[in-house]
């Protein structure tokens, strides 16, 4: 799949990523651009700094949180040789393109995108003027985004669905610049929502998220990660009553990181009453500390050693700036006749 294309993911450094998070977004991430790579295609990995200053202003929770999210992709198996891993932030042509896409960005657009749709249902919800605490950064949010794909002639966008509309916003101003100019400036770019990964339930059954506060840490001690599964919701039946594995919540979750035979063994065990909840978290404990042991270990090291994380940013921008300094010329010379 994706033989010979560039793929291009942003994530914003906000909230720590908990399992849900790793097993649903960032290891299939990784995936994709590794498969990408292999099949002589290119993975462009950043981190969305400028997108993350419009919700938060603390420079030492913005720095912490770029610092996490850099050491858990390359926890997670990234390779900065082998990808494009930078800071969006330091690639100025960034912001430069944003500006010439403004003018191709009909203000209607932005009033429709969903980030500033729900944060104006929050205002009202609160009973709060429309645009209240809403700042121009957060309002123009889907144009910046749709700098960061147009820079590198991406071909692919994984998305989770809540940011379909967002590339396809991309595609559309890129698509409006081209015909104005009547040439390829931009590459339009199409998102991709991967059906098969995992959904991994919180410990009270609805989604894992962190505004839930359901959520199974990540790369944290194992004393945290047993207190949050020893907390996951059962009920009071007895070990010997036959269950229907897929009403237990357990099991759900068991089924995001077990392997194949692990499932089965737990299904038969609940099916012929042969496990209790005890024994059915303990078998989730580990099969959760074994998911992510390598990379925990990884994880600590780097956040231990970031000057290194620091040097494979930089590189990665060193890389990736050429290409959307080369989009940029190509955009200038169209706009102003150069
Ligand atoms: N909007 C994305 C999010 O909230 C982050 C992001 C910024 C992004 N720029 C991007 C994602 C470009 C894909 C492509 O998760």
């Amino acid at each position: 799949m994706f033989e010979g294309k560039t793929i291009l993911t942003g994530v914003k450094p906000t909230g720590t990523p908990h399992l849900g998070n790793y097993l649903g977004a960032i290891k299939p991430a990784i995936k994709l651009g590794q498969e990408a790579i292999a099949n002589g295609g290119k993975q462009y990995m950043f981190i969305a700094d400028y997108h993350a200053i419009n919700a938060e202003k603390n420079p030492e929770i913005l720095s912490e949180k770029l610092k996490e999210i850099a050491c858990i992709y390359l926890a997670g198996g990234l390779d900065p040789n082998k990808s494009y891993f930078y800071r969006q932030s330091d690639i100025p042509e960034i912001p430069e393109i944003t500006t010439i896409l403004y003018a191709y960005t009909p203000k209607g657009f932005m009033n429709k995108a969903h980030a500033y749709k729900a944060a104006v249902d929050k205002n009202r919800a609160a009973g709060k003027p429309d645009d209240d605490g809403i700042n121009m950064g957060l309002y123009t949010y889907p144009t910046l985004m749709a700098a960061d794909i147009v820079a590198y002639d991406t071909d692919i966008v994984p998305v989770g669905k809540d940011q379909i509309q967002h590339v396809e916003i991309a595609r559309d101003i890129a698509g409006s610049i081209n015909a104005h100019y009547n040439k390829e400036l931009l590459h339009l770019p199409e998102y991709y929502v991967d059906e098969h990964v995992a959904v991994v339930p919180g410990i009270d059954g609805r989604k894992m998220s962190k505004s839930y506060g359901n959520v199974i840490p990540l790369f944290e001690d194992d004393k945290s990660i047993k207190k949050a599964i020893f907390s996951i919701k059962t009920d009071s039946r007895p070990m010997e009553e036959p269950k229907d594995p897929e009403e237990i919540l357990v099991y759900q979750i068991y089924k995001a990181v077990a392997t194949d035979a692990q499932i089965q063994e737990m299904g038969d065990g609940l099916r012929q009453g042969k496990l209790g909840y005890g024994h059915i978290k303990n078998m989730l404990l580990d099969a959760v500390v074994n998911e992510i042991k390598d990379a925990r270990e990884k994880y600590n090291y780097y956040m231990a050693h970031f000057s290194e994380v620091e040097g494979m940013l930089e590189e990665g921008a060193a890389k990736a700036r050429p290409v959307a300094q080369a989009t940029l010329k190509r955009l200038k010379d169209a706009v102003f006749g150069r």
